[in-house]
């Protein structure tokens, strides 16, 4: 009985709660329609108790110049607003949040926020910006302490329109700056200088390839740095040096193609001892040679790495002189191939003068011994002195004396030929 009872005081107390539920929400659109609908520009939403505006994906073609004085979040995202003008948020002194992605904004004026001397966080994100002008982000005080610029980098062109911004734009107060997406390839040194309170720094998903001396310049103050998804294949001794003015900070290096050999010796042993605090560095994996892919970089030794243990600059020296040998060796061997192409092109006529170079040879060499042996028998140069061979022989006489130390291949002289017929 009592269990009945109770259960109709519930069922009660919650048909009343329903009603106080629809009273209020009742309540609260009178309340709305009545606030609202009075100085809300066409196709946004306002939120005056938590002073924010709303206009998504309502096609605007420019910012509307009647957003209510309260508004501190402006959320525009999702129009097709082309460029940003000094005075487009004129009177919106209290805007503290403003959020302008994706709204194929292409050129930034001078000056574009400078009423908004309130600014905390500006978000131009997913835009295409190509043409950002010196003093695009200049705002008396420099209230900025968020950008977040993430894919809205059109080409190289803004890249060096954004770095003169940065100079120019008194964004000392700057706390957080989002680059990610940017197809960002190599980062000139000093681009952050101007940046001095920065804290987190997101430059994942480029293309980064090498950090160099002075590529963070001046970024003293730096607790995280965001280098994942891009194209480091190693770090060089240089931009570990450079890595390593970030002791206090949280660095991000994961997804990189980290490229295993004994050029990586150095960043593993940096990875394993460094003081810099390496966050992902379980995500620091070999890309290359397929046989290491995925292992973790920090642990792999230089026998691992290919290295066979000796200091780096031998193994280099070494593979210079092979390098070298291998090169003479085939310059070699192309230089005899042409000597043998050469002869076998011409083998018919070196064929023919060796024979004949043979023939002569043994011409000369059977008219010596002719007469070699007529000068050593006494008997036999008596005689010949009255023959008429033998007259035709001391003629001959200086040719013969000479033919010994000569070479065969001298043209041999016809007399001499003669003697021996
Ligand atoms: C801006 O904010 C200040 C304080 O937060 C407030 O007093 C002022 O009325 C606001 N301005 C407008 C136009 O609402
Ligand atoms: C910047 O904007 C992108 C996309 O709008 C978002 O994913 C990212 O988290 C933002 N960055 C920061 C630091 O809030
Ligand atoms: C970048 O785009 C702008 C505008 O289309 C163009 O004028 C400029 O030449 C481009 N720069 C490069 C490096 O392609
Ligand atoms: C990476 O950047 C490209 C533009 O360079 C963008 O289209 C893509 O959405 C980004 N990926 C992520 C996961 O943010
Ligand atoms: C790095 O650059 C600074 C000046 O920008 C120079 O003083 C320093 O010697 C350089 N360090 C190396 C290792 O090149
Ligand atoms: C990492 O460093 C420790 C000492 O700091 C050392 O004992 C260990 O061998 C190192 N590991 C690699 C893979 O270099």
């Amino acid at each position: 009985m009592i269990l009945y009872v109770n259960r109709i005081r519930v069922a009660q107390s919650k048909v009343a709660t329903h009603r106080m539920q629809r009273l209020v929400v009742v309540f609260c659109a009178l309340f709305c329609v009545s606030t609202c609908s009075g100085d809300c520009p066409s196709g946004c939403e306002c939120f005056e108790a938590s002073w924010t505006v709303k206009c998504i994906s309502t096609s605007l073609r420019e910012i509307p110049s009647d957003i209510p004085g309260y508004t501190s979040n402006l959320f525009i995202t999702g129009n097709e607003i082309r460029r940003l003008n000094y005075n487009s948020f004129d009177g919106l002194k209290n805007v503290t949040n403003l959020v302008l992605s994706y709204n194929g904004i292409k050129e930034v004026a001078s000056h574009s926020f400078s009423s908004l001397t309130m600014l905390r966080s500006l978000d131009l994100s997913g835009n295409q910006l190509s043409l950002i002008h010196p003093e695009a982000f200049s705002i008396s005080g420099s209230p900025l302490q968020e950008l977040n610029l993430s894919s809205c980098l059109y080409n190289h062109t803004s890249l060096t329109d954004l770095i003169t911004a940065l100079r120019w734009g008194g964004l000392g107060s700057l706390l957080r700056l989002d680059l990610a997406g940017n197809r960002l390839v190599l980062l000139p040194p000093g681009m952050f200088s101007p940046l001095p309170s920065l804290q987190r720094l997101f430059l994942g998903n480029n293309s980064l390839v090498a950090v160099y001396n002075g590529t963070f310049s001046g970024l003293e103050r730096l607790v995280r740095l965001d280098l994942t998804r891009n194209a480091f294949r190693t770090f060089s001794a240089e931009g570990l040096r450079e890595l390593e003015r970030f002791e206090r900070a949280r660095l991000l290096l994961g997804e990189n193609p980290y490229a295993c050999s004994c050029e990586t010796e150095e960043f593993a042993d940096w990875l394993n001892s460094s003081r810099v605090q390496v966050g992902d560095s379980e995500r620091v994996t070999c890309f290359s040679p397929p046989e290491l892919r995925n292992a973790a970089v920090r642990a792999l030794t230089a026998q691992a790495l290919g290295c066979y243990g000796k200091p780096k600059e031998e193994g280099v020296a070494d593979l210079t002189l092979q390098t070298s040998y291998v090169f003479l060796g085939l310059v070699l061997g192309f230089v005899g191939m042409v000597f043998l192409l050469v002869v076998y092109l011409n083998r018919h006529g070196i064929k023919k003068r060796v024979t004949d170079t043979h023939r002569a040879c043994q011409d000369v060499l059977d008219a010596y011994q002719y007469r070699y042996e007529i000068d050593s028998d006494p008997r036999l140069r008596h005689i010949s002195t009255n023959n008429h061979q033998q007259h035709h022989r001391h003629t001959a006489e200086p040719h013969t004396g000479r033919i010994p130390s000569d070479t065969c291949i001298t043209p041999v002289p016809a007399d001499i030929t003669d003697i021996t017929l």
